[in-house]
């Protein structure tokens, strides 16, 4: 019988012949060392599902012009609805490895000194690509180096590699940074309140923001100017911000909807990795106190750190800093709800 055969088609002998506990030989002397290994490998193969779509999100994004309204922009969305459904899973999985206690760690954790998660190059490629950089993150004196404890030299280049790739973050932000909608010809007939001539609908915008600030953060104001009109926030111009608000701000015009979309899940992405940041932190405190990490860090201390500093899409997330109340928005002008309805 030449029929594909389950176990052929997914390889099933090669993965389940691939647990190789090092502190018991008989099946009879086990310990959770098995748990502890399979868990791993699960995380890995779905590490490798997560770069799969990100891979494929990055190159729809690499194009230089994406149309809002193609499959290309619900495609997007849609693999990265199912990153953050994979990163749900991850975060519960870590429920089953706490089933484990200190004591049965201990019991094989000497034998796999000085290996660690610390060395999983898929998931730093996840960081890498997402837009994580090796120098903005904490203790960056821990990585890139080769030591014992730290990555081969192999997978170290495989990392240096991804980071010198277009990142998503940067990739998103020249898709805001394109964003037409600010061009003039769409706001010749916009009616301002205020008799302020350049950028009308901003100013509009930044009194209404100003009303709606408390005495005790009145000091927004200047922040505001700053993001969306000189400096920017951190990797995002001021150009990619004010799209990005505005986005958020009209998501329920047609056209906006996949976009705002978009936006919010990659905060729901930076959530969902950094609620598994903190459930591993603490049940790295559960397995091993304070001690230092096989990997060679301080342990639980430089992964607390880890959780307030690794966020990637920070800019996007904190939008909310200002935002005003919906029935306040601005009527855009007639030209502009053309250009963003469907019928164009
Ligand atoms: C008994 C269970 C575990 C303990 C005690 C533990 C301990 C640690 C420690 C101490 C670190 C810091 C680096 C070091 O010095 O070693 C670390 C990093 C890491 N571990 Fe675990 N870990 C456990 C389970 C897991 C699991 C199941 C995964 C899933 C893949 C994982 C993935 C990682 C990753 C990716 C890092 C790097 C985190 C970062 O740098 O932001 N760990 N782990």
């Amino acid at each position: 019988m030449n029929d594909l055969y389950y176990g052929d088609y997914i390889q099933l002998d090669t993965i389940l012949n691939s647990q190789r506990p090092r502190s018991f030989a008989r099946m009879e002397d086990g310990n959770d060392e098995m748990l502890f290994i399979i868990i791993h490998q699960a995380y890995e193969l779905w590490f490798k599902q997560i770069l799969f779509e990100l891979d494929l999100v990055r190159n729809i994004f690499i194009q230089d012009r994406i149309n809002e309204n193609t499959p290309d922009m619900s495609n997007v969305v849609h693999k990265l609805k199912r990153i953050v459904k994979i990163l749900e899973l991850l975060n519960q999985q870590v429920s089953v490895l706490e089933t484990m206690t200190a004591l049965d760690f201990l019991e094989f954790r000497n034998h796999l000194l000085p290996a660690s998660g610390f060395q999983s190059k898929q998931f730093r490629l996840i960081e890498a690509k997402l837009g994580l950089k090796m120098e903005h993150r904490h203790r960056a004196e821990y990585y890139k180096h080769t030591r014992r404890g730290g990555l081969s030299e192999s997978d170290l280049k495989e990392i240096e590699e991804a980071e010198g790739e277009s990142t998503l973050k940067e990739l998103i932000v020249k898709w805001l940074e394109r964003m037409p909608y600010f061009d003039e010809k769409y706001w010749v007939d916009y009616k301002s309140s205020s008799d302020a001539n350049a950028d009308k609908f901003w100013s509009d915008y930044r009194s209404v923001y100003l009303g709606g600030l408390s005495e005790m953060e009145r000091g927004r104001l200047a922040e505001f100017d700053a993001v969306f009109f000189e400096k920017g926030r951190g990797d995002l111009s001021s150009k990619a911000m004010r799209a990005a608000l505005f986005i958020t701000l009209y998501r329920d015009l047609p056209i906006f909807q996949l976009p705002f979309e978009l936006l919010n899940t990659l905060s729901e992405i930076d959530e969902l990795l950094s609620n598994w940041r903190y459930r591993h932190f603490s049940m790295v405190r559960r397995m091993i106190g304070i001690r230092a990490g096989t990997g060679g860090t301080s342990g639980a201390g430089y992964l607390e750190g880890t959780l307030s500093q690794h966020y990637i899409f920070r800019e996007i997330t904190e939008l909310a800093t200002f935002l005003i109340e919906r029935s306040k928005l601005p009527e855009l002008p007639g030209m502009l709800k053309e250009k963003v309805s469907f019928n164009v």
